[in-house]
């Protein structure tokens, strides 16, 4: 287990869906920037994830990886501070799979939102299988693995999150109780001596008999502080202080990225099924070209027509590149026909230009030398083995299957 409040790790995963856009920039990677300085930040290509659905299209997996770790470098998550990786490098997930699924009711998974939605919404494909089933399954086991505390998410993966949860706490439900837990926990109590296991027990009861969120804090403060008693023990302890047997899988949070829907060139969300996407390290001409064939408010026939910002797709994208002064420009200038669209798209594509150029300054060394890429994920997969290597041997020993440790 993670112990809270210790290091807090960050996990998140993306399918290696290709070049990545403005939207996939806003939405999530930009989150993720932030993120990586405040937690032990984990990035990860979701490459069996997208096997769950695209098996019988294996072909461009891999340009699709690479594009799309180019495209998180070139945004600016940085590999000296988060590790990134790709899930099958980490066979490690595919066993925890396995061992979790010993222990998944087949309703848990049929009843998760996304199971039916994505069998409706892709009906031409036969997704009647056992690996899409499992899917979820298999993100609460990359959240597992590596122990994490929080899960970056849009609001469609949150259950997804919340299954891990209930599997945490099922997994440590069963095998969190050994023999004697009870005794056990008591032993473990009297080993941090006599007026720390006083304090303790006086912080369980506070928690346990009237629910005080502040003792069950205080009491997690106590037992960080503890040199003397060996991880099992903490683990025990943590446990116990909730009436539970001992922690060994922490339950994740959802970190809830902010529903920011980018809007696309043509008033639709962004996104490539639409054909209405600029890629990052988009090509400036096209780009150019691009916003100034968008469609404004369809008020504004001539000129001297006054339109309204909020019918505007443009406007949207202001909402996003421009600050407060030329957002008030546009505002006045749209209602009473100050500005024509062409001007009002030229700080937009300016905006948005000038953000490109930082995002491919950053991506160059990447192109000029691909091997440099390969090398950061090599490693990032190295580092996250060991990690979740750690997690394993501990899961081995509870399903008594350490034969050689
Ligand atoms: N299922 C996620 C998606 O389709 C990707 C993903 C896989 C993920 N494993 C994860 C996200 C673990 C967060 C944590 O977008
Ligand atoms: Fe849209 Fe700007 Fe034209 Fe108003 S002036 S309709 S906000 S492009």
């Amino acid at each position: 287990m993670a112990l809270p409040g210790q290091y807090e790790r960050v996990l998140s995963g993306m399918r290696p869906s290709g070049r990545l856009h403005l939207g996939h920039y806003h939405g999530v990677l930009k989150n993720w920037i932030s993120l990586q300085h405040e937690y032990d930040s984990y990035f990860f290509v979701a490459d069996w994830h997208a096997l769950t659905t695209h098996y019988d299209t294996p072909q461009n997996m891999q340009s699709n990886v690479w594009d799309m770790v180019v495209d998180w470098l070139a945004a600016g998550v940085d590999p000296s501070r988060a590790t990134i990786f790709i899930q099958s490098q980490v066979p490690e997930h595919a066993e925890l799979h396995l061992l979790l699924s010993m222990i998944t009711p087949v309703s848990w998974l049929e009843r998760v939102p996304s199971y039916k939605e994505q069998q409706e919404k892709l009906a031409g494909k036969d997704l009647s299988t056992y690996g899409f089933l499992g899917y979820p399954l298999l993100q609460s086991a990359d959240i597992l693995v590596y122990n994490a505390s929080y899960v970056p998410v849009g609001d469609d993966q949150v259950a997804h999150v919340e299954l891990t949860r209930e599997i945490a706490r099922r997994f440590n439900y069963i095998y969190g109780r050994d023999e004697g837990y009870a005794e056990k926990a008591e032993a473990a109590i009297d080993k941090m001596g006599k007026k720390n296991a006083r304090k303790y027990r006086q912080l369980r009861t506070a928690f346990i008999e009237k629910g005080e969120q502040s003792a069950l804090e205080k009491a997690h403060q106590l037992l960080y502080q503890q040199k003397n008693i060996t991880l099992g023990d903490k683990e025990r302890l943590f446990g116990h202080l909730e009436g539970g047997g001992r922690v060994i899988l922490t339950e994740p949070k959802a970190l809830l990225t902010r529903a920011s829907r980018m809007t696309g060139l043509d008033g639709q969300k962004m996104s490539k099924s639409y054909n209405n996407t600029i890629f990052m390290r988009d090509d400036n001409d096209r780009i150019t070209k691009q916003i100034k064939s968008m469609p404004t408010d369809p008020a504004r026939v001539r000129r001297d027509d006054p339109g309204d910002p909020e019918k505007c797709p443009v406007w949207e994208l202001h909402k996003v590149y421009s600050d407060e002064e030329v957002k008030s420009w546009v505002v006045e200038g749209c209602k009473t026909a100050g500005i024509g669209c062409v001007d009002c798209k030229k700080p937009l594509i300016d905006a948005i230009v000038k953000e490109q150029d930082i995002i491919k300054a950053r991506a160059r060394p990447y192109l000029e030398d691909p091997t440099l890429v390969r090398t950061v994920v090599a490693s990032g997969c190295e580092k996250a083995r060991e990690v979740a290597e750690e997690t394993m041997d501990e899961i081995r020993e509870c399903l008594n299957t350490d034969y050689y440790s």
